[in-house]
């Protein structure tokens, strides 16, 4: 139960009634919100302003105080009230708050209701370049979009994970030239996966291509000229290099599963780049067949988002450029390829919408990439470019080229596990000084802790920003054990936890028999009410696909817990009734903040 829809269904027929254009009716509603001051309410309607006829005479505060006139009995608010300007301010019944609470302790999922109309979403997510080390970028693709995949599969849709491999590339090209040229049969024999990293690496040192640069800029380069042939050789279908390339896949593949197995993340499907290339030259005589795409100085381009090939200089200055789908010399392009993707993706999963996570230099990109889809008859699927912004360094530089090279993701996980160790135990340490009973965990337990916190640390911080923005990328901060961190969370969970375990209390009662919620402070009312947000918060980050606004609710709850703790004792409450009734809603904090978490991706750890 979605608060928020519940209160625009009691305001529906009041509006409705009194709305001068009907077909405004779903407007007005959306401009019931919740209340940008809580000490004027929980919520507020928005609508009577632009509801009020002035040329008429008619004050917007006329126009609210027949609303609430018009409002049907209910024991879901007070007596709203209409201020100054035509707000009406709405503070939901302690009553109604107390059931409400009790019905939710009931609910696995937390009152998030599966939405009535299901869809069919592919989400393009992750998408390294295999047989190279994994980039940041990827990573802020890999975690986002798993989020979306959790958080939209949570609500009741129907999600494809799809992992579209960059497994076709120039790396390959580098691979094929050094195995020929520099392998070490023995190491490849023992450990390919080790000896392919070290023949990339390896290459690329003879080439003298600095880490972090990308091997296409390098023409001229003899060494990368001999590669390039290698790889052109693979796409023109050259037995022995497609021998070498099928060799080299597994072990390729293989380097990826330790970095998705610690992230926690399980893709569908992962059909990579080299799938589509038997469909590619179909796509282009497709395209030419109808119209969409044409020749031009003998290669063959689709018109850019506005439907333009610029063609005289003039236009080159002011349009966007149009799109390639097959170069000069015959080959392919990136978006040959993601053309045969989407259709593809059209026939297979039949798709109401396919979103893309990929970083914003790939704008330009997708939009063209889009608009000619639809053009060729995907019109009906919905096509989103979820971009993000780049990581940066502390000094505000791209993450990547900081320490003069992509740094490794699994090197990058490790220093988020040693820190978030270093200040479990700082944390541990202050907690004993001050002369708390705090529990010793085994080395295998610490070992576990550094690990979630660690990785949720930096998922978090990813996840929490708004994911357009740009980040500076700083460990310290993001395993913070105070502020909107993954830690903070991680431990008020394990706070909650150990609460039932210190009482020796099972959980288990309050789930299947609820006792009644008694809200006798301003402390508890402002927990029930933000645990009874929840599934506002998971329907927002779905419409937004914006995972933030799902970390932006776990600091809200963190913070009306963390009042309430300091507030309200649990175990020592004063009766039977108010320790149960606060072990209840204890409960479901803890409830909110695993579920909330794993929407993110992130684990907990019963103590810490
Ligand atoms: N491999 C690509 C890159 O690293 C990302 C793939 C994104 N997905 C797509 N359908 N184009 O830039």
């Amino acid at each position: 139960m979605n608060l928020l829809t519940q209160l625009r269904s009691l305001f529906e027929p009041a509006v409705t009634a009194l709305a001068p254009d009907k077909a405004k009716v779903p407007d007005l509603l959306g401009a019931i919100k919740p209340a940008a001051n809580a000490d004027h309410g929980d919520y507020q309607a928005n609508c009577a302003m632009a509801m009020a006829n002035r040329a008429a005479g008619q004050q917007p505060q006329d126009v609210a105080k027949a609303i609430v006139a018009a409002l049907p009995a209910n024991d879901v608010l007070e007596p709203p009230t209409v201020a100054e300007k035509g707000f009406i301010n709405l503070r939901l019944t302690s009553d109604f708050l107390s059931r409400s609470v009790r019905v939710l302790a009931t609910d696995p999922k937390l009152g998030v209701v599966p939405v009535a109309k299901p869809r069919t979403f592919v989400i393009d997510l992750s998408g390294p370049n295999v047989a190279k080390p994994l980039h940041v970028g990827h990573l802020r693709s890999t975690i986002i979009g798993d989020s979306l995949v959790r958080i939209l599969r949570f609500l009741g849709h129907t999600v494809i994970g799809d992992n579209h491999l960059g497994d076709w590339g120039t790396q390959f090209g580098i691979l094929l030239y050094g195995y020929k040229n520099h392998r070490d049969d023995a190491a490849f024999k023992a450990d390919p996966v080790r000896e392919l990293a070290r023949l990339y690496l390896h290459v690329r040192n003879l080439a003298k291509i600095a880490e972090g640069d990308d091997e296409d800029g390098a023409a001229g380069n003899p060494v990368m000229d001999a590669c390039r042939t290698e790889t052109s050789k693979l796409h023109a279908g050259d037995a022995e290099n497609v021998a070498l390339w099928q060799s080299f896949m597994p072990a390729c593949l293989k380097m990826l599963e330790p970095i998705y197995a610690r992230l926690d993340v399980k893709i569908d499907h992962a059909l990579g780049e080299s799938f589509y290339n038997p469909m590619l030259a179909g796509v282009v005589t497709d395209m030419l067949t109808k119209g969409i795409a044409y020749e031009s100085n003998g290669a063959v381009v689709i018109p850019n988002a506005k439907g333009v090939i610029p063609r005289t200089a003039d236009e080159q200055q002011r349009e966007e450029p149009p799109a390639i789908i097959r170069k000069r010399d015959g080959a392919f392009t990136y978006t040959t390829t993601d053309l045969a993707t989407i259709k593809h993706r059209a026939v297979t999963w039949k798709p109401d919408a396919i979103l893309y996570v990929v970083g914003a230099p790939q704008a330009l990109h997708f939009k063209t990439l889009f608009a000619q889809a639809k053009r060729w008859g995907y019109a009906h699927i919905e096509f989103q470019h979820l971009q993000f912004g780049s990581m940066l360094g502390a000094d505000r530089r791209m993450f990547a080229t900081r320490r003069g090279g992509v740094l490794e993701l699994m090197a990058l996980l490790d220093d988020a596990a040693r820190l978030s160790l270093q200040k479990y135990e700082e944390s541990v340490a202050a907690r004993r000084a001050s002369g708390r009973k705090v529990y010793e965990a085994s080395a295998a337990e610490k070992a576990e802790i550094a690990e979630v916190v660690g990785v949720g640390a930096v998922k978090y911080a990813d996840l929490s920003q708004n994911r357009t923005t740009d980040y500076v990328f700083d460990l310290d901060k993001m395993t913070a054990t105070v502020g909107n961190t993954a830690t903070y969370m991680q431990y008020a969970y394990a706070r909650c936890r150990s609460i039932f375990r210190e009482g020796g209390i099972d959980e288990a009662r309050f789930r299947t028999n609820p006792p009644a919620v008694l809200l006798t402070v301003p402390a508890e009312r402002a927990l029930a009410l933000q645990l009874l947000k929840f599934p506002e918060a998971v329907d927002n980050a779905a419409a937004d696909y914006a995972p933030h606004l799902l970390t932006a609710y776990l600091w809200d709850l963190a913070k009306s817990y963390s009042v309430f703790f300091e507030n309200c004792p649990v175990l020592n409450a004063v009766t039977p009734e108010l320790r149960d009734s606060r072990l209840l809603l204890v409960d479901l904090v803890s409830r909110a903040i695993k579920q909330a978490l794993d929407l993110l991706g992130i684990r907990v750890v019963e103590r810490m």
